[in-house]
């Protein structure tokens, strides 16, 4: 049980919301969202990806982007998603000290998402923390629980994927429930097993919402122990081509329901649900967020 009532909130909107939007969202638009999420008190924004701009358009920006805000807001802690060295570099040219080393427990997804084997992504791995050892890097660990390939995905397969990681000295790992399939007992079984076997190591919980199960498998997290969640701001995210598919756990949701349940998170829950209002009337994409939509004459 996590007797810690504070939660460290990272919102990933900028990147995993911004790069299921088929079309360019404009940078100042970009800017306009991070100012809002950064006035309702988010402290931690994953900002952009640095990843081929064939592979993913919308973050043809993601140098300038990632530059622009460093710069103005000193105090936020920036980071971004790299699938390899060549992205590394990027962030690290950007005076970026965080970023996400991004790889899937299902080789298949891996090879499909980034085009390498395991063996290959671990190697680049080695390579970056070679390179650039005073970088934090995180393990995303897509496909965590399930995978569209290979279907689901026990604890076991976990601890034994992670094992190389942490021995290279890997201190962060982010769970990611990539297509939205994982269910609470199994979310507590994967981290109790994780937790026994590399107690050292911390965790981070990222959920898809595509099947409404994101604040139950985030709330399992959370009493499980973890400490930090992702989200999107709005539930902004799936794909324009794929019916069904969704974005990541609303930030405004999360955050309601910690601070209803007593939890600190240090972000003010109105100003976050008007900044996904405005996201919502700037940004045209799929919205799996409930918070936003009330009216605000309805709070209560
Ligand atoms: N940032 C920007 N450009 C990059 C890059 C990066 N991190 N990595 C590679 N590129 C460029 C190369 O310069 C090359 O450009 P060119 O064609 O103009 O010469 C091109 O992308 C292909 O490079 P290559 O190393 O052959 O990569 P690839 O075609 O094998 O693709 C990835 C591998 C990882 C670069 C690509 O699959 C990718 O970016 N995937 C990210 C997918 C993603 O973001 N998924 C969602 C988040 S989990
Ligand atoms: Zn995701």
């Amino acid at each position: 049980m996590n007797n810690n009532k504070t939660i460290e909130i990272y919102e990933i909107g900028p990147r995993d919301g911004f790069q299921s939007v088929r079309d360019y969202i404009p940078m100042q638009t970009k800017l306009a969202v991070i100012e809002r999420i950064i006035e309702a008190g988010v402290k931690r924004i994953q900002v952009t990806s640095f990843v081929s701009p064939k592979a993913i358009p919308q973050m043809r920006d993601a140098k300038d982007l990632a530059q622009i805000c460093i710069e103005k807001y000193p105090k936020i802690e920036f980071s971004a998603l790299v699938p390899n060295m060549f992205g590394a570099i990027i962030a690290a040219e950007t005076g970026m000290k965080k970023i996400s080393y991004v790889v899937s427990l299902s080789e298949s997804h891996n090879r499909a998402n980034i085009r390498r084997s395991h063996e290959e992504s671990f190697e680049e791995l080695q390579k970056i923390m070679g390179e650039l050892p005073q970088m934090d890097i995180c393990l995303d660990l897509a496909t965590a629980f399930g995978c569209p390939f290979e279907g689901k995905k026990l604890p076991d397969e976990v601890v034994a994927f992670l094992r190389p990681y942490v021995d290279l000295g890997i201190k962060t790992v982010n769970l990611c429930d990539t297509i939205g399939v994982a269910n609470p007992a199994q979310v507590r079984d994967t981290i109790a097993l994780i937790s026994e076997t590399y107690p050292d190591l911390t965790l981070q919980i990222h959920i898809h919402d595509t099947r409404n199960m994101g604040m139950v498998n985030t709330l399992a997290a959370i009493e499980c122990g973890i400490k930090a969640t992702q989200s999107t701001l709005g539930g902004l995210g799936g794909c324009p081509f794929a019916p069904g598919a969704s974005g990541n756990l609303a930030t405004e949701d999360l955050v309601h329901m910690l601070s209803e349940m007593g939890y600190d998170t240090g972000i003010d829950e109105h100003k976050l649900i008007e900044a996904a209002r405005f996201e919502s009337t700037v940004i045209d994409g799929i919205y799996s967020g409930h918070m936003y939509k009330i009216d605000s004459m309805n709070k209560n």
